[in-house]
């Protein structure tokens, strides 16, 4: 926890009369890692049109919410509901030393505003001031038609853990109904662990703030070298990677566990050298001495090469079958149980797949028993509220016991 409370950061503007709370996390090094959004649609989009609104690779934008991703030749013009809640993974940055998501550009259309754009468009993930400084433009200037403005966009890595645990983090902006209970038990995690991340001095949140939430995920250990070193996948998801020829999940002993992705794309071989395995096979062989497994992994992807890594063990008791995430159709329609129950049970835990729909279709390479999505969000609508201001000075507080940073607006 030392490292999240020792970098702390507290943005303050002037001239104010609203207050939302945004944690930041302040950086030096100039390594990324993979982070999310928790964003609700605010219009019907296809799927890519929803990627190109964040600039992100659509496949993982569907791996990532475990969307079915070979159930319709071109699942990226299907159409996602108006009010659906996704998760949107972004490359998180360290920018003029701060964790912040750079990759994102938004073209004005006619009739825009700034604050359409940040409170609508973009959910109230980033503020109109926001977007005005990042762009330089005036207040009250207008917007031309066309512009292409940067989106700057929240985003945390905390070294990729929590407790010392892998974890991904997603940040989430709160909602009138949401209480802090509420989310940390959508998102397997508890109300301490939710105040600790973001130092919070108390259960209190507003609607507008963005907290970060921690979502237990699966490291990786690919070599420096290899294009997806660093790949960490939350509980619950996919990601893909390796040109499109890998998913990989996080099995329910948060074990990373890799296949081939089944799209049609021509990919390098995914056989264990020396054996006839293939990249996510197992097999077990009973013997006296205990169960010899044999399994073929993913090592990372190398100048365009899928490493696999062939590997015997011998364990006490054989192993079941891998279990993978379930995978679902993409959503049509978003469903009313996704709503905003404050505190679910611990049985509720995850809900339903998005969208609700049932019907998982597990990828056949593995037999595997369902297991729910570690996090899956409500389906409401977004608030309006806007959050980080323009942050005309910063400080730096060694001993800071707020991350939750409190940002002012000007005028609203
Ligand atoms: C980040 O995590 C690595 C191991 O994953 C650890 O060695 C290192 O000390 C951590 N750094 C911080 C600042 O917590
Ligand atoms: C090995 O993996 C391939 C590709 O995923 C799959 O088609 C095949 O059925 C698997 N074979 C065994 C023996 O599990
Ligand atoms: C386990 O099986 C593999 C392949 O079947 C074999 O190469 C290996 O030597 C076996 N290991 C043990 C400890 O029996
Ligand atoms: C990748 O390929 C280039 C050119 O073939 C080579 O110089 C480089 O060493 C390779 N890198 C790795 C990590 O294998
Ligand atoms: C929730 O977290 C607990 C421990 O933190 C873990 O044992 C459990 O498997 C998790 N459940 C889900 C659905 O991810």
């Amino acid at each position: 926890m030392l490292h999240q409370i020792t970098v702390i950061l507290i943005l303050i503007t002037i001239t104010t009369t609203v207050t939302s709370k945004s944690t930041i996390e302040p950086c030096s090094t100039t390594d990324t890692c993979t982070s999310l959004l928790g964003y609700t649609l605010y219009t019907d989009l296809k799927v890519s049109e929803l990627a190109s609104l964040f600039q992100i690779d659509p496949y993982n934008l569907l791996a990532i919410n475990s969307i079915d991703m070979t159930s319709s030749p071109d699942v990226t013009s299907h159409i996602l509901p108006s009010q659906l809640y996704v998760k949107i993974p972004v490359i998180c940055s360290c920018v003029d030393g701060i964790r912040k998501a750079v990759n994102t550009h938004y073209k004005t259309r006619p009739s825009d505003t700034l604050s359409g754009i940040a409170d609508s468009v973009y959910g109230g993930l980033v503020s109109s001031d926001q977007i005005r400084e990042v762009n330089d433009v005036e207040e009250g200037g207008v917007l031309d038609v066309g512009m292409d403005l940067k989106v700057p966009l929240p985003c945390t890595c905390f070294n990729g853990t929590d407790n010392n645990l892998p974890a991904v983090y997603l940040s989430y902006v709160v909602r009138d109904v949401d209480t802090l209970a509420g989310i940390a038990a959508r998102y397997n995690t508890t109300v301490t662990d939710v105040m600790t991340v973001n130092s919070l001095g108390n259960a209190a949140i507003e609607d507008g703030d963005i907290l970060a939430v921690p979502l237990s995920a699966c490291a990786s250990n690919f070599p420096k070298y290899a294009s997806d070193n660093g790949l960490s996948v939350p509980n619950g998801g996919y990601a893909i990677t390796a040109g499109h020829c890998v998913e990989c999940s996080c099995t329910p002993g948060s074990r990373l566990y890799c296949q081939p992705a089944s799209l049609s794309v021509s990919c390098s071989s995914m056989q264990c050298k020396g054996s006839n395995l293939m990249l996510g096979n197992v097999t077990v062989q009973q013997s006296s001495a205990g169960c010899n497994v044999t399994s073929c992994g993913y090592g990372g992807f190398v100048n365009g090469t899928i490493i696999t890594t062939l590997s015997s063990s011998l364990q006490p008791r054989c192993p079941g079958p891998q279990q993978v995430p379930p995978l679902t159709p993409p959503p049509t329609v978003v469903s009313p149980e996704l709503g905003f129950a404050p505190a679910p049970s611990p049985f509720q835990l995850g809900g339903a797949p998005i969208g609700g729909l049932p019907g998982s279709v597990v990828p056949s390479t593995s037999s595997g028993i369902a297991f729910p999505p570690s996090a899956n969000g409500p389906s409401g609508s977004v608030s309006g509220a806007c959050t980080l201001a323009n942050p005309l000075s910063t400080f730096s507080l060694a001993m800071a016991l707020v991350l939750f940073v409190k940002v002012m607006i000007p005028f609203l």
